[in-house]
């Protein structure tokens, strides 16, 4: 039953691949058999991947959200990331689209109520509180009730009303009307929201910006406080959602040497690589675990279990920051969704090397872009990448990372570090 049922849709898959060379440029009016899996039809010029994208291995499981009544269409995304691996400028492109809604970090007020250690001496969460706490925030955001972000601000809002939300203006549907009506000349001068919204739009109503969730036909979320691809599986499941999770992972390397410029408890990180011997005070467990938390989501989304099939997305950083047009399109492709004008745009006039733009220069503290994905491989004393090499050896293997024996390898950029890979 099962079998015939997915050669009947590899049929449908095959008999749409030849009406699509036949008829490309009328793909708009092309029959739906495989329209819920909208990649099927966008797959079909990639011939070598049309076919697994039509199989039941990859095929979106949408038919039970939609049977089960989450609003029709509508997509839950979850850009999944560690700190530092370039989830700002990933978040971009799904900011940037007119139908989402996106929020960043909401899950920060979260973690900080509940490791506020100046208040009350509480004991730490146990790992299943923090995440039960992220879990019930998302569903309640997905579901665009904003108001359950109260019982995490602080200073705690009144009359649902508040002028703590973290990095507000990293969200451009927080910076438009209705929510901000002052954002007419800012928005149109093209400057970036993160200039001006916080000062000229102060105080967040969270009614009006629950209302503005749900005119906006998706929600995207960025998180990079839930540990695992794992502990999404609750909120996978639940029918009332149709969760895509874009998984993004990058060098450890890299994310290490990001981490030792921007936050001032690296020092002892800063000063093992201006001097090369590492001082014993280090803490290795970090970056230890952030590897092996990013190996054991990849892990799990690849084997493609049947509570994520067609749910995720696995994306290298460095695979976006070289080819950020193609991952933009893969990734719009993934979740469903046409890509808005208004991210290619952006995608132009953030990644000219030779024209750093406004966002580039004072808000994305990586300032990555093609020019500089590898870049760390001329900030990181050789020392440091052994010891992170070798914590992080099957990561690395995994996720398609070279090693280096010598410090001449290393900083050799005309050979890459990154292997050519699809995943
Ligand atoms: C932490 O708790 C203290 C004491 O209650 C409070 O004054 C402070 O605002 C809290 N800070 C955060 C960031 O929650
Ligand atoms: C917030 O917006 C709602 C909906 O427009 C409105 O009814 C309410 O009065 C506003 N709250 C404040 C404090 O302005
Ligand atoms: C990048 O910026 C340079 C200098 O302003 C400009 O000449 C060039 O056309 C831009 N390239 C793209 C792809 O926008
Ligand atoms: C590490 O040290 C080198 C050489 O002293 C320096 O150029 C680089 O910026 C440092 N890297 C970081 C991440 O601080
Ligand atoms: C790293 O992993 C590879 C295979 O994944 C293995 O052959 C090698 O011995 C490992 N190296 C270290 C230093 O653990
Ligand atoms: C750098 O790597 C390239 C490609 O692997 C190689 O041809 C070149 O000789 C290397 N340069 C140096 C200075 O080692």
């Amino acid at each position: 039953m099962e079998c015939s049922w997915k050669t009947l849709l590899l049929l449908v898959c095959a008999s749409l691949a030849v009406q699509y060379i036949a008829i490309r440029s009328f793909r708009e009016s092309l029959p739906s058999s495989c329209q819920g899996n909208s990649h099927c039809l966008e797959r079909q010029s990639k011939e070598s991947r049309w076919r697994s994208a039509c199989d039941k291995s990859s095929a979106p499981v949408e038919t039970a959200a939609a049977r089960t009544g989450s609003v029709l269409g509508r997509r839950h995304i979850l850009l999944f990331a560690a700190t530092r691996s370039g989830s700002s400028f990933t978040g971009q492109l799904l900011n940037q689209h007119s139908g989402i809604f996106y929020v960043y970090e909401p899950l920060f007020h979260v973690w900080q109520s509940f490791t506020n250690a100046s208040c009350c001496q509480r004991r730490a969460p146990e790992r299943r509180e923090l995440l039960g706490a992220y879990r019930d925030l998302l569903l309640n955001l997905y579901t665009c009730q904003l108001s359950f972000l109260e019982s995490y601000i602080h200073p705690q809002p009144q009359d649902h009303v508040t002028a703590a939300l973290f990095r507000r203006s990293s969200s451009h549907a927080l910076c438009s009307p209705p929510v901000c009506p002052e954002s007419a000349d800012e928005s149109l001068a093209g400057l970036a929201d993160e200039a001006w919204c916080h000062k000229k739009c102060r105080i967040l109503n969270l009614t009006l910006a629950s209302e503005a969730c749900r005119e906006r036909g998706h929600v995207a979320i960025k998180a990079v406080r839930v540990p695992t691809v794992g502990d999404l599986r609750t909120l996978s499941e639940d029918p009332r959602l149709d969760l895509r999770i874009v998984h993004l992972v990058r060098d450890p390397r890299a994310i290490l040497t990001s981490r030792m410029t921007v936050f001032s408890g690296f020092r002892a990180w800063r000063i093992w690589n201006a001097t090369g011997r590492q001082p014993r005070y280090v803490d290795l467990a970090q970056i230890g675990h952030t590897c092996r938390d990013m190996e054991a989501s990849a892990e799990t989304g690849l084997l493609r279990p049947a509570w994520l099939r067609g749910r995720y997305l696995l994306l290298r950083y460095e695979d976006l920051a070289l080819h950020p047009e193609d991952k933009a399109r893969d990734m719009y492709r993934f979740l469903g969704l046409d890509m808005d004008p208004r991210v290619l745009s952006w995608i132009a006039q953030n990644t000219n090397v030779s024209a750093p733009s406004e966002w580039q220069y004072k808000y994305s503290t990586a300032r990555d872009s093609k020019a500089t994905a590898e870049s760390w491989r001329l900030r990181l004393n050789f020392n440091i990448v052994r010891a992170v090499q070798s914590l992080c050896n099957s990561t690395l293997a995994l996720l398609g990372y070279k090693q280096v024996q010598t410090v001449e390898e290393l900083r050799n950029l005309s050979h890459s570090l990154v292997e050519a890979r699809t995943f």
